[in-house]
């Protein structure tokens, strides 16, 4: 059993509006609909758990059922940050005993099946495995507007979604971060939680399409990539 989780409660209305931007429509669908399409094609997620601002899980509800989703969803309400909806979605989902859990942002529409299945399969293997694409520019760490150092291009990827995990794994690493008191702010990814168990975590080469609609200027960029012409 591989449980798909979707984190889908932010409040984040940068893109203007009122609307958070996984509710926003793109080619007049709204965004996380197209990424869900993605996992419910995927051979194999055998289940989808959306964590939701807790307003919204009625309505939800009805959505996924008038779009005809044949795969169980489980809707659990969302947390202050990402990953308190995270957690929120492993402890709901525990009863069903998944072997791999599959991370991804709901506001990154264009992933493909291919990814999906290629980060479960290195997971399987390896315990961890997230989608990465090689840094073209080169990345400074940078302290009140100064350089402090230089990383090596060479060694640098952007880490992306989808991140795949062995359950126990991944619901360890949550634990292990709150019981060190990590500030939930800081866990910007979640394969940074369980690089701190020291595990290893395997790279799949990402696709430069995979973006997270955050920005105005995204959101133009996944229209045209959704219709180029
Ligand atoms: O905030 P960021 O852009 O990194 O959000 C990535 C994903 O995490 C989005 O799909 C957002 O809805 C989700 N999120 C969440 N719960 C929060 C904050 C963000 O599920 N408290």
């Amino acid at each position: 059993m591989n449980v798909a989780i979707i984190p889908a409660a932010g409040s984040g209305t940068r893109l203007g509006g009122s609307i958070a931007k996984q509710f926003l429509p793109l080619a007049g669908i709204p965004i996380i609909f197209h990424t869900l399409q993605r996992f419910e094609t995927c051979p194999e997620i055998d289940a989808i758990a959306v964590a939701l601002p807790i307003s919204d899980i009625v309505e939800f509800g009805e959505e996924i059922t008038r779009r005809d989703f044949q795969k169980p969803f489980h809707l659990v309400p969302g947390g202050k940050e990402r990953s308190d909806s995270i957690l929120n979605a492993l402890e709901a989902v525990a009863g069903l005993l998944p072997e791999i859990v599959v991370v991804h942002d709901a506001v990154r529409p264009f992933v493909t099946t291919t990814q999906i299945s290629a980060v479960i399969a290195r997971a399987s293997e390896v315990g961890a495995a997230i989608l990465a694409l090689p840094s073209t520019d080169t990345i400074k760490e940078v302290e009140n507007g100064m350089i402090m150092r230089t990383l090596n291009r060479r060694r640098i990827y952007r880490a992306q979604t989808p991140q795949a995990f062995r359950y126990d794994l991944l619901l360890k690493a949550n634990e292990s971060a709150r019981a060190d008191f990590v500030p939930s702010e800081w866990m910007t990814d979640d394969s940074l939680l369980v690089e701190r168990l020291g595990a290893q975590i395997a790279i799949v080469e990402g696709s430069p399409n995979n973006i997270k609609i955050t920005t105005p200027e995204d959101l133009q960029l996944a229209e045209k990539i959704i219709s180029p012409f």
